[in-house]
């Protein structure tokens, strides 16, 4: 659990660079990313130890109006930019060292139990919607307000509704962090 949040906390406080211990705590302190996720990782936790997670659950809709299945699993170096409104269904599984930004849903198709599988330094921009069992490749990208009903390759740039490919090796895969 410890490793898995400091991968968060180091991606979520890598923008504003930091100089100094004491300064990336007290940043830390004051950013709602990192309030998000240190209760999204509780929730996780309370969940992988059988205790309530509801209490956590609770805090996350109240203040950000995200919703996270206990289900769902999520790999270490999640960044959140604008923690607001995501909503990450059961079954979800969701790379290393992805950022989802506000309004992102992650959402199983109807009927189906098995949902969306996210790779590796994926960018899902504000408001990106994928829906079913779809796999998004590594270091893909899709877009604002874009809809994902097909698989998306790895390096791959995908807008729209449905999603279309519009870059095949983009440059986030060239530049990944
Ligand atoms: C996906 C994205 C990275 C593409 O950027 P890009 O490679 O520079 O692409 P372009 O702006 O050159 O657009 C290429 C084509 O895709 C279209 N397009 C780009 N983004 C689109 C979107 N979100 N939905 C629909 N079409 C889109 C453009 O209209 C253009 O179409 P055309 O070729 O028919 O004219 C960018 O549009 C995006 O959505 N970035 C995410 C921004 C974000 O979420 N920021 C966080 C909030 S702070």
């Amino acid at each position: 659990m410890f490793e898995t949040l400091r991968a968060d906390l180091r991606r979520n406080l890598q923008d504003y660079a930091p100089r100094g211990r004491l300064r990336a705590v007290l940043l830390g302190l004051t950013l709602n990313s990192v309030h998000a996720i240190l209760l999204i990782r509780l929730q996780f936790w309370c969940a992988r130890h059988r205790l309530p997670t509801i209490f956590a659950a609770k805090l996350l809709f109240w203040l950000f109006k995200i919703e996270i299945s206990r289900e769902a699993r999520i790999g270490p170096g999640l960044r959140l930019p604008h923690p607001m409104g995501l909503i990450i269904a059961p079954q979800v599984v969701v790379g290393a060292n992805c950022d989802l930004y506000a309004d992102v849903r992650l959402v199983l198709a109807n009927g189906l139990r098995e949902g969306p599988r996210i790779g590796n330094h994926v960018f899902l921009g504000d408001g990106a919607k994928v829906v079913g069992r779809v796999n998004v490749g590594d270091h893909a990208v899709v877009g604002v307000s874009s809809v994902v009903t097909r698989d998306i390759p790895p390096h791959a740039t995908a807008v729209g509704i449905p999603a279309r490919i519009i870059d095949e090796h983009n440059e986030r895969a060239r530049d990944a962090r």
